[in-house]
């Protein structure tokens, strides 16, 4: 058996493991003890990278024995079942003390459950997320790990050591993001926000290039030069990038060979299943989720193609003047968005127990993630202007800018309505801008209609109380106690 003296080990040597272990054994003062069900993805690694000084291991029994206490290990492997037949394995020759770290992108009421099995044996269970991809795991991805306080004073250090620094100040992309579930909880919000600003520079894209009839290459250098300003970000970057590519077997841009139907893999719905669950309207993230759906409805698409409304044919009068406007809009939606993002950790972490610091949250954000931008320095300085600050979207930094974009933000969604261009989320995030800040909203009507058809009682706003009309008596009012169904 090899000696007991890798002090962190990664099983699952896909392309994520892989990176992850090889980002682990670059770093000083780490010895990666690595292990692939299927052994040939090992002794690849290994002799890939011979510079890592991998610890390879051919079985479970050999790769535990070659962790030094406490035992650490990471599961990179396609969450699910899978990560349970790991887990058990693991627990089954860990010892207390020793911490089983899940680094999928599980949901996180799995890995609420899983901590609460494993807990009782003494050994950590550490629900991790993971964000930037591949390149994120080998150069340095953004994580957010979950577990308890304990359990990080032996794994922060090791995560601080492979995890991106952020520009501004060098700080570690990395938090104790909150006991159990936490870290995954984050995840899955952190993905949201992803689909939901994917969506608002699609929905930008769309709009330019069917209102000015530019080119997908003439798009991208308008993305370069917004990512100068406050909208610079990786997802600004990339889609330059993405617009830029040229389809070697057309000579077409790829963007226009490539089919315009969305994936998911499901971290977008769950963000939104659990926004409704605790009551947190998410409607820009919503709309990019079920955007995806829509646009793989192909029947129906095909069946719906026919119907009237305008088809094209529309030219905006300043095309300068439009893109700005654009530009402005998708910035105060991005806005809406992370703030519809933030209120749901503050929810998930009131109903589940977490202390979860957003200021904290948006400084592990700024590299190494997906959703890394420039503007989440200004939500973390939010955060620690007042740190209960009810909702991002009033910070006085996020005010003035909203404020400054929302006749811009106005003008995109109106004009897209008027050419029957879809823009979702930009209209459901204008749409939850003004439902936010209205001084009276027709639930009122809502409440009297429920009253009226099952009897579930409102409240006035001249006297306290809960209220029942009599609707099919003499349809006078009766005080009475709230509904109870
Ligand atoms: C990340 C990404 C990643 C995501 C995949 C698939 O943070 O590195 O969010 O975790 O799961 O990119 O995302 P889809 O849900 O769009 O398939």
């Amino acid at each position: 058996m090899p000696e007991a003296v890798a002090n962190i080990g990664v099983v699952g040597l896909a392309v994520m493991g892989s990176n992850l272990a090889r980002n682990l054994a670059s770093r000083e003062g780490n010895t990666v003890a690595v292990f692939n069900r299927s052994p040939e993805r090992t002794r690849t690694l290994v002799t890939e990278h011979p510079e890592a000084g991998f610890v390879a291991a051919e079985s479970y029994d050999e790769f535990v024995a070659s962790l030094a206490t406490p035992r650490t290990a990471i599961i990179m492997v396609q969450a699910g079942r899978g990560t349970d037949a790991v887990i058990s394995e693991l627990v089954s020759r860990f010892e207390p003390g020793d911490i089983i770290v899940d680094g999928g992108n599980a949901n996180f009421h799995d890995t609420i459950r899983r901590e609460g099995e494993i807990s009782p044996t003494g050994i950590h269970f550490v629900g991790t997320g993971i964000s930037g991809g591949e390149e994120g795991a080998l150069n340095g991805p953004s994580i957010m790990p979950g577990g308890t306080a304990e359990s990080y004073e032996t794994l922060g250090p090791i995560l601080e050591t492979i995890a991106a620094r952020a520009p501004e100040d060098g700080a570690p992309c990395v938090t104790h993001v909150g006991t159990d579930g936490a870290g995954h909880f984050v995840k899955m919000v952190h993905n949201g926000i992803e689909y939901a600003d994917m969506q608002l520079i699609a929905e930008a894209y769309d709009l330019i290039r069917q209102g000015t009839g530019k080119s997908p290459a003439e798009i991208a250098d308008i993305f370069a030069e917004w990512n100068t300003g406050e909208l610079e970000s990786y997802l600004i970057e990339i889609t330059a990038e993405v617009l830029r590519q040229v389809d070697a077997d057309t000579g077409a841009p790829l963007v226009d060979v490539i089919l315009d139907s969305a994936g998911a893999k499901g971290t977008g719905a769950w963000t939104v299943q659990n926004a409704l669950d605790l009551g947190v309207p998410v409607s820009g993230i919503a709309e990019a989720v079920f955007a995806r759906s829509l646009s793989s409805q192909r029947a129906q698409r095909e069946a719906a193609a026919s119907l009237p409304g305008p088809d094209g044919g529309w030219v905006v009068a300043d095309a300068d003047a439009f893109i700005e406007d654009v530009r402005q809009a998708l910035y105060a939606s991005k806005i809406i968005a992370y703030s519809q993002g933030f209120d749901e950790i503050i929810a998930g972490a009131a109903q589940f127990g977490w202390d979860v610091k957003k200021g904290d949250i948006a400084r592990i954000w700024r590299a190494g993630c997906i959703i890394r931008a420039r503007f989440l320095n200004r939500i973390a300085d939010a955060y620690a202007e007042d740190p209960e600050l009810v909702a991002l979207v009033v910070a006085p930094y996020f005010r003035d800018a909203v404020a400054g974009a929302q006749q811009a933000w106005r003008r995109v969604v109106v004009a897209a309505a008027q050419a029957g261009i879809p823009a979702p989320a930009f209209a459901s995030s204008l749409a939850y801008y003004d439902g936010l800040r209205a001084e009276r909203l027709p639930a009122a009507l809502v409440q009297g209609q429920r009253d009226f058809f099952g009897a579930h009682t409102y409240q006035r706003v001249d006297k306290p109380g809960v209220f029942h009309t009599l609707w099919s008596g003499d349809r006078s009012e009766i005080e009475t106690t709230p509904s109870s169904h």
